[in-house]
């Protein structure tokens, strides 16, 4: 058992000593979660193996599923990828830094076991000043999944990750919650055509107008389980996402929605189950369940988004049987909810109306 420590550094402009500590330990091979503006990563050197296993080990993370690769100015991705194409440029313009990895065949120099043995590397820059600062003090690309443990939400404040890795890694720096809640969408440019192999942080709709053609992978989008050899993301075939209770998601239009989510509730609590209802500020006032917590509004997207993964944690802390959430609009950043929330479900999804 090590001893996590926390380094508590302003958001904005923060205290460079303590990033340099932070710096300095990744640069001996340890492990530091550190926020970006989508969730907390666990950072690990991207060029030391041993680094890099160490990180799979704290996470529980399976050996087959790679991190994404985090550098602080552009030029560090033509020393990781061995073809960087024309889009690229134009996505890393528009959109760098930002809630978006890119997918590249990958450069000979980057250790195997840092893309899990695929030919492929995903790269990010993140647009968050510790983030950034962290990694140009470290002065090497930065490996960083999520610093959550295999399988549960991802964090989206130092405290989540302390619960998921007090003891299993050497830092966090902790620069309070994140702001986006939701990961950076996966785009693969290693084939013709650009594929998005996770939703998240960045529109679809913002990627095609810039791109044009933009494909979805069929799993992204995917309302039941899909055979494995579609996978294309390692990530897409593991347990995600999942809190202890069962989630259900329930779809539709907002009227059904509300009247199967009642009926769902009551019914399970009749059963002696402690249910909790994943509501929106429009529907809250309208259940009665043991726990029900509202996303925000329904049409602010980003807000819910930035509420997702807290309130899953929160439900596991009220130690709920049962989550019944509302589905809401798969437009802009509610195609990355509706993914999560299917994915946390195993795709238990019920279709009201
Ligand atoms: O917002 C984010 O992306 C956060 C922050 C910390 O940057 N990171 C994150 O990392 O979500 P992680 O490891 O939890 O998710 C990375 C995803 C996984 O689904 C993985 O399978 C996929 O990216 N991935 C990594 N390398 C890949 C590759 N070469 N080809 C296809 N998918 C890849
Ligand atoms: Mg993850």
């Amino acid at each position: 058992m090590k001893q996590t420590v926390v380094l508590k550094v302003d958001s904005q402009q923060p205290d460079i000593e303590k990033v340099q500590v932070a710096a300095s330990i990744i640069r001996e091979g340890g492990l530091v979660a550190f926020p970006t503006e989508t969730v907390y990563g666990l950072g690990a050197d991207a060029l030391n193996p041993k680094a890099v296993l160490a990180l799979f080990k704290a996470k529980k993370r399976p050996l087959d599923n790679p991190p994404i690769v985090h550098v602080a100015n552009v030029s560090d991705v033509y020393g990781l990828a061995k073809r960087v194409p024309l889009k690229a440029d134009k996505l890393m313009r528009e959109f760098w830094p930002g809630p978006l990895t890119l997918v590249f065949k990958r450069s000979k120099t980057v250790p195997d076991v840092t893309v899990a043995g695929l030919d492929t590397i995903a790269v990010r820059m993140p647009q968050h000043a510790v983030a950034l600062a962290l990694i140009r003090e470290t002065s090497r690309p930065i490996a960083a999944p999520s610093a959550n443990l295999a399988g549960k939400p991802s964090p989206t404040s130092a405290d989540h990750v302390f619960d998921d890795l007090n003891g299993r890694i050497d830092a966090i720096l902790d620069g309070g919650p994140t702001c986006i809640g939701v990961e950076s969408t996966v785009l693969d440019l290693s084939a013709d055509t650009a594929l998005v192999l996770r939703p998240g942080g960045t529109p679809l709709e913002a990627l095609r107008r810039v791109l044009g053609d933009v494909k979805l992978h069929p799993f992204v989008a995917a309302e039941k389980e899909l055979p494995l050899e579609k996978t294309r993301s390692p990530g897409m075939k593991h347990k995600h996402y999942a809190p202890n209770a069962q989630v259900i998601v329930v779809e539709g239009a907002i009227s059904a929605v509300l009247a199967k989510v009642k009926e769902l509730a009551e019914s399970y609590r009749l059963k002696g189950v402690k249910v909790g209802v994943l509501a929106t500020d429009e529907t809250l006032a309208a259940y009665r369940a043991d726990v029900v917590k509202s996303l925000g509004s329904r049409f602010n997207l980003a807000v819910v988004a930035q509420n997702l993964f807290s309130l899953l944690r929160e439900f596991d802390a009220e130690d709920v049987d049962v989550i019944i959430a509302e589905g809401v609009s798969t437009e802009g950043l509610g195609l990355a909810v509706m993914n999560r929330l299917r994915k946390a479900s195993g795709y238990n999804i019920v279709k009201a109306g």
